[in-house]
């Protein structure tokens, strides 16, 4: 057992739900290295679990008796449901049906597991299992997007050969490579007291009440900050523009529409903040005149022209802003089509920012509505080149960073 692991997980309470796949045999090897590592486990199971493995088995590994039924009086009485849902620091469900990521999705709670889930405010972790069709079916795949947008972390599946005898994507990951999932998903509390305000999505700038000018940002990138932020214990403001994104657990939303919306919204709440994360594409420029009414054809001509203004830059307002506390650990970011590096150089310094998120948004598998980036880090000390990762993972990445800026920031009390 590598030390990391048991230092991550000495002590720390998980309860790990086992639903119905021929993958739930590798769920008592994986309650056996949770233990191994120190962690506390309690084990809910399935009915349909309780065909591939019995509840003795992971009973005697988690050394605690399994809770497999919401209404059995006696299990209610001795662990009843609330009570796991409240106790967990760390929901994992090893391994994933097709069925319960369904109802996950959903917010079904038509059995102790999903009810658990459901109650259950801490991170949660999906080992997705199943077969290779049942795996690659849209709605599978929506069903995953929707919990990972809610904040739910996953592990696998891997690719081989499966039970069902198809060669594909659906094996449950191995408990060693889940184990260390745990330890992400439980990740470090390194910011515990701390506030941080997000501003995420595009701005509308409307041109009368149906038309705007607008860009193609969703908001991913800056949601997934407000949700690592939240699951390393800061408390959340997330000043998001026009998106369809949920809200992550924990935040506290401010819904804007325009450039001088989102910029009144971070001000007002700037103030006190530890950081500051501009992940939003704000529009530079706004109609000069908004109509009251919609603009007909016949007004405007075969090719009407619209005048245009500045908005203000949220971002380059922030460092010479009056702070009744300190100044936040400033984060901006920088959406570049070319010369990437160099321009973010150049903006970082132009904006006064700690650091500077740069991202090439014509590069496959960066940028607008894609799940993953591959950016660069731009601080004082130099460029760090990140790999592509998952926007969960940057901002991680970026979160770290800000931790190590910290203790800089505090120096700059006013
Ligand atoms: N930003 C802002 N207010 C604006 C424009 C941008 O706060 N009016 C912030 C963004 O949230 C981002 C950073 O500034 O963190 C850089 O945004 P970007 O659009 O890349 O740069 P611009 O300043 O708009 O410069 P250009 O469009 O010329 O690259």
């Amino acid at each position: 057992m590598a030390t990391d692991e048991t230092d991550a997980l000495s002590g720390r309470r998980i309860v790990i739900a086992v639903s119905g796949g021929i993958a739930a045999y590798k769920a008592a090897e994986l309650v056996r290295l949770c233990i191994k590592a120190g962690a506390e486990v309690r084990v809910v199971m399935t009915k349909a679990a309780q065909k591939f493995i019995t509840p003795l088995t992971l009973q005697a590994l988690s050394q605690h008796p399994v809770a497999t039924d919401t209404f059995d009086l006696q299990q209610e009485s001795t662990i009843g449901h609330i009570e796991l849902a409240d106790w967990a620091e760390l929901l994992v469900i090893a391994p994933a049906t097709g069925d319960i990521l369904a109802r996950l999705a959903h917010g079904m709670a038509d059995d102790l597991a999903t009810t658990v889930a459901l109650a259950c405010r801490a991170p949660l972790l999906v080992a997705p299992a199943m077969n290779v069709n049942m795996w690659n079916h849209p709605a599978t795949q929506k069903n995953l997007q929707t919990l990972v947008e809610r904040g739910a972390h996953t592990v696998g599946p891997g690719t081989g050969e499966l039970a069902c005898g198809w060669v594909g994507s659906g094996r449950m990951s191995e408990p060693a490579e889940v184990l260390a999932a745990c330890v992400r998903a439980l990740g470090p509390r390194d910011l515990v007291g701390q506030t941080v305000l997000v501003a995420a999505g595009p701005t509308y700038e409307a041109i009368d009440p149906v038309r705007f000018v607008g860009n193609r940002s969703t908001g991913k990138m800056g949601f997934a900050v407000a949700r690592a932020a939240v699951r390393r214990g800061a408390r959340v403001v997330l000043v998001a523009g026009p998106t369809a994104l949920q809200t992550p657990a924990g935040c506290e939303r401010i819904d804007v529409e325009s450039a001088a919306q989102m910029r009144d919204a971070v001000m007002a709440r700037a103030d006190g903040q530890t950081a500051i994360v501009m992940t939003a594409a704000v529009a530079d420029y706004r109609p000069k005149t908004v109509a009251k009414k919609k603009l007909k054809k016949e007004k405007l001509g075969a090719a009407p022209t619209i005048d245009l203004e500045p908005n203000p830059d949220i971002l380059a307002e922030l460092p010479g802003r009056a702070y009744k506390f300190r100044r936040p650990v400033l984060v901006g970011f920088a959406a570049e089509t070319d010369d990437v590096e160099k321009r973010a150089v150049e903006k970082r310094r132009k904006k006064g920012c700690d650091l500077l998120v740069a991202n090439d948004v014509t590069e496959a598998g960066s940028g607008f509505g894609t799940d993953t980036n591959r950016v660069l880090l731009v601080g004082a000390e130099g460029v760090e080149r990140l790999p592509l990762l998952t926007k969960d993972q940057v901002a991680d990445r970026i979160l770290d960073r800000v931790v190590a800026l910290l203790p800089k920031a505090g120096l700059k009390l006013a």
